[in-house]
């Protein structure tokens, strides 16, 4: 059941990825359990948490976040364990410890990665329970669990010091809560609320930086595909009309019918491996 990404060297539930985290989750205690899925808000446009019956199906929740997706996407895994090696190797030339925390750890693979990279402490938090429980089996199976201490909380509210989740702060951050809109999953204040509690001032961060590009086409079939429609309540209220039209300075002849869009990571500060 175990095999080994190429070059990376981490034995994990990768070739069945899909049927192995499934049927880890098959044998985690159900009872009593609370349950918080995402959501989000149409009209601010940030993700909250809403906190669900006992008995909600989240193994749908699971099936819909593609953890298998991540596990299978190669290249993307390859950057950040190139961004992790250079981020500790880092750390250790200027004699220092390399303390990681990884946020939304899912399966782990982060945190493994870490591991392998010669991470002196690895702290890994998930918010969604389910998965944080599916996490600690999988890092007993990988022959990891005495190396990562997972903590199955939302990093806003982990806490620093002795009686707390950490005993210190951090000084690599690696972390992977993008969506397609890179920044759709509350990335920001994630971010924002792990610089200013859990990281030290001297952190490196994977990824280090991102950038999104937004491009303006002419296309009616795109056009028909996508059509905004005006937002209305549960009492079908109109709360907000969509705009006929928008100003913009035109620097091109044509009609604006769709928007592309797509970012891309700048997974360190040194060699800047890309991930589109
Ligand atoms: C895109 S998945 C990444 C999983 C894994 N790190 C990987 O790269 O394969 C994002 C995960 O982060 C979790 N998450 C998002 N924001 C979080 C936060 N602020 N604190 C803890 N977990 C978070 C989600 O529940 C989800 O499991």
């Amino acid at each position: 059941m175990y095999s080994i990404i190429p070059r990376l060297n981490i034995s994990f539930l990768v070739l069945t990825a899909k049927k192995s985290v499934f049927s880890v989750l098959n044998t985690i205690e159900l009872n009593k359990m609370q349950v918080f899925t995402q959501k989000r808000n149409p009209i601010t446009g940030s993700t909250e948490w809403d906190v669900q019956h006992e008995d909600y199906d989240y193994h749908q929740e699971i099936a819909r976040s593609a953890f298998a997706d991540m596990l299978h996407d190669t290249e993307r895994n390859k950057k950040y364990h190139r961004a992790l090696q250079l981020a500790i190797e880092k750390m250790h030339r200027n004699g220092k410890k390399a303390n990681v925390l990884d946020i939304g750890t899912g399966t782990g693979l982060l945190s493994i990665m870490a591991v392998k990279c010669g991470a002196d402490s690895v702290t890994a938090c998930e918010a969604f329970k389910p998965m944080a429980d599916c996490c600690v089996k999988i890092l007993q199976r990988n022959g990891v669990a005495d190396k990562i201490k997972i903590i199955p909380k939302r990093s806003t509210d982990l806490i620093v010091g002795d009686d707390g989740d950490m005993p210190e702060r951090a000084n690599i951050l690696v972390t992977e809560v993008f969506d397609t809109e890179l920044i759709g999953e509350g990335a920001l204040s994630t971010f924002d609320h792990a610089h200013k509690h859990l990281l030290e001032e001297d952190c490196i961060v994977v990824p280090d930086s991102a950038v999104i590009y937004a491009q303006v086409v002419e296309c009616p079939m795109l056009q028909k595909w996508n059509k905004l429609n005006d937002l209305v309540d549960e009492d079908l209220n109109l709360i907000l009309r969509t705009p006929e039209s928008q100003k913009f300075t035109v620097t091109a002849t044509g009609k604006a019918q769709a928007v592309f869009m797509w970012w891309e990571l700048n997974m360190d500060t040194e060699v800047t491996p890309m991930l589109i």
